[in-house]
C-alpha cells in the first residue's frame, strides 16, 4: 500500500466513523436484499477472542418486524420487561452520568421535550418500540454462554455492523432498550438461541428530522486514553 492510498484511506475512516449517528427517525423505504447481505456479511469480519465469533444475528423485517413492534408495545403497557443482562442507573460512575446528562438535554432539547418532563419521556421512549420507524431491525445475541468477554466480542460486532451499514449509505440506531423485553423478542422470533445485547433499527435516515442532527460530541482524548512511551 502507497503513502497516498494509506492516506486515501485513513479519510475515508474518518468520514465513515465520525460520519455514522444514531439515527431516530426513518423513512418507510426498505434496504434491498443485495445490499442487506453484502451488509451483514461485511460485519461478520468483525474480530473475535480466538475467532470464536460468538455471535447469533436475527434480522427482522416486513409483517414480522410488525407483529414484534406491536409485542413489545403491548409488553410495556402490561409492565412486562426482562432482560438477559441486568442493567440499572447504578452501572454507571458519576462522570458517566454526566455525560449521560448531557447527551440527554441534546436529545430532548431538540425534541422539545423539557429534561424534567418524565411523562414526555417515558413517551418519546415508548414510541422507540416502534424501531423509530425503521422497516428493519436486527438483534444481537451472544451466543449460548453468558460472559462479560463474549459480549465484548459481540459489541465489536455491533460496531462493525454499523459502520459497514454507514459504508452502504443505511443509517442506524442501537437500541438497548429493546433489550428490556428479551422473552418477548424471543417469542416473536420463535426461539433465538442464546443471550440478547441488543436490538438495532436501521434502514434509510429522514434526513428532514431535526432528531438526525444531533451533534452528541465525545470526552477530550486525554480523559479516556493515557499513552505510556
Ligand atoms: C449499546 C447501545 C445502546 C443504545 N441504546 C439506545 C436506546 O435504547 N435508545 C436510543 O435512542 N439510543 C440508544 N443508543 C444510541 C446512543 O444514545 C448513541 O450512540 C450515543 O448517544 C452517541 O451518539 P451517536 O451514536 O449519534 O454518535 C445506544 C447505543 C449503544 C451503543
Amino acid at each position: 500500500m502507497t503513502r497516498s492510498d494509506r492516506t486515501e484511506l485513513s479519510n475515508y475512516a474518518e468520514e465513515l466513523i465520525r460520519g455514522r449517528r444514531a439515527t431516530r427517525a426513518f423513512r418507510s423505504e426498505p434496504v434491498p436484499e443485495e445490499t442487506m447481505r453484502a451488509i451483514f456479511s461485511l460485519a461478520g469480519a468483525a474480530p473475535s477472542n480466538s475467532n470464536a465469533q460468538p455471535w447469533r444475528v436475527e434480522v427482522v423485517s416486513g409483517a414480522p418486524r410488525d407483529r414484534l413492534a406491536a409485542s413489545l408495545r403491548a409488553a410495556h403497557v402490561a409492565r412486562r420487561t426482562s432482560v438477559d443482562f441486568p442493567y440499572g442507573d447504578d452501572i454507571y460512575s458519576p462522570v458517566q452520568q454526566e455525560r449521560r446528562v448531557a447527551f440527554g438535554s441534546r436529545l430532548y432539547g431538540t425534541l422539545g421535550i423539557g429534561l424534567d418532563d418524565h411523562a414526555a419521556r417515558a413517551a418519546y421512549d415508548a414510541g422507540s418500540l416502534d424501531f423509530y420507524g425503521a422497516p428493519h431491525v436486527a438483534f444481537l445475541f451472544v451466543a449460548e454462554q453468558d460472559n462479560a468477554r463474549l459480549a465484548g466480542d459481540v459489541g465489536a460486532y455491533m460496531q462493525t455492523l454499523l459502520l459497514a451499514m454507514t459504508a452502504y449509505g443505511v443509517a442506524s440506531c442501537p437500541q438497548g432498550l429493546l433489550s428490556f423485553y428479551a422473552d418477548d423478542v424471543r417469542t416473536e422470533l420463535g426461539g433465538a438461541a442464546g443471550k440478547l445485547l441488543v436490538g438495532i433499527s436501521f434502514g434509510y435516515a429522514e434526513d428532514s428530522a431535526p432528531v438526525n442532527h444531533i451533534d452528541t460530541g465525545r470526552a477530550a482524548l486525554g480523559e479516556t486514553t493515557t499513552f505510556h512511551d
